[in-house]
């Protein structure tokens, strides 16, 4: 664990500013001298999915991965992960939608499920962010943690309990507000142009803020609409951990109070795809959301993507 303090011993940088520019009080960052990687966090969140839900690894079908850390690329986590919790019969792999992926990953396991093709998923969001920080940026730095969560969804016949609607969006357009250049086949480690900083996180937060708020309530104002609901029919709101301004921001404009979020960013900062499910995972076991809400979820990150799900526990 991480405070805002640590960082001020070796950036410039103080905990007034980070607490209320971002909301960050703190975040857990792996140890590497424990050998722990986005596969040690994820492989965790499977194995509590899978006990919540009292499955084992052989009655998982699909196993999707949001993530951008990777352990490795070849072979994926979700490949990885298989392996270690014995889904035999599954096939697996990892997707990149950076703090969307988790959705993403959501919303193609309900595809599948809805065409019968399958009747259970895994689907996982996590990262290991702090292997791409430039520590030295005090604009990227202070913003990222690391973590995993994830949940399984199962066919239902259930006409209340059950995953409404997922909304993915996307624009390549404004991939460069928020992206990590070099260490890939554009510009790899062993050509000369490769530079150590450039594989790290760039942003540009400014722009990002105000896309953030604006297609976040676009997307979640667009799912409400389509499927004939309101703000007040939504019992509980997750919407992505990048700060707490620009959620505060969003609930304004859809009028949506306090009492009804979950906010976890000031213990873990921004954890990309594993911001959602380890709300979710929070909220759940806390008993602040139960068997029968809707649920209103929504995300924003490089790409730049955003995404939303409505539904029903
Ligand atoms: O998950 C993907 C989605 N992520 C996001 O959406 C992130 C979106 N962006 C943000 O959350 C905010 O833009 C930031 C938290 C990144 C920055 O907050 P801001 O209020 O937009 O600050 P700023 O970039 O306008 O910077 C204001 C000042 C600058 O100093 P000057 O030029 O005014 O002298 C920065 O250099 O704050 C300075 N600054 C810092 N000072 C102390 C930037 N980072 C820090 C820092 N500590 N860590």
């Amino acid at each position: 664990m991480v405070t805002n303090n640590d960082l001020a011993k070796f950036i410039d940088t103080s905990d007034e500013w980070i607490r209320t520019r971002t909301g960050i009080e703190e975040r857990r960052l792996a140890d590497r001298s424990k050998g722990e990687t986005t596969l040690t966090f994820a492989h965790q969140a499977a194995v509590k999915a899978l006990e919540m839900a009292h499955l084992s690894g052989e009655q998982i079908d699909m196993i999707v991965m949001g993530t951008v850390t990777p352990d490795t690329v070849m072979p994926c986590t979700a490949n990885q992960i298989q392996a270690k919790i014995g889904a035999t019969r599954a096939f697996t792999f990892d997707l990149q939608a950076a703090c969307s992926g988790f959705l993403y990953g959501y919303s193609i396991a309900d595809q599948y499920i809805r065409t019968g093709t399958i009747e259970r998923a895994l689907v996982l969001g996590g990262e290991t962010l702090s292997t791409v920080m430039n520590w030295q940026d005090r604009s990227t730095c202070v913003l990222f943690g690391d973590g995993a969560g994830g949940v399984v969804l199962q066919r239902t016949t259930s006409e209340r309990s059950r995953v409404i609607a997922t909304k993915l969006f996307s624009d390549g357009r404004l991939g460069e507000i928020l992206s990590i250049p070099h260490g890939y086949g554009k510009v790899p480690p062993h050509v000369p142009e490769y530079r150590n900083d450039h594989h790290k996180v760039q942003m540009r937060g400014n722009e990002l803020f105000k896309v953030a708020v604006r297609n976040m309530v676009d997307a979640a104002s667009q799912v409400l609409w389509e499927n004939q609901l309101k703000t007040t029919d939504v019992d509980f709101f997750i919407f992505h951990q990048a700060n707490l301004r620009i959620i505060d921001m969003c609930a304004k404009s859809l009028d949506v109070p306090r009492e009804k979020m979950w906010l976890n960013l000031q213990k873990y900062g921004n954890t990309s795809a594993a911001t959602l499910p380890s709300c979710l995972d929070e909220a759940w076991r806390s008993g602040r959301v139960k068997k029968g809400d809707l649920i209103l979820m929504v995300t924003f990150g490089g790409g730049l993507t955003w995404a939303t799900t409505l539904v029903r526990l």
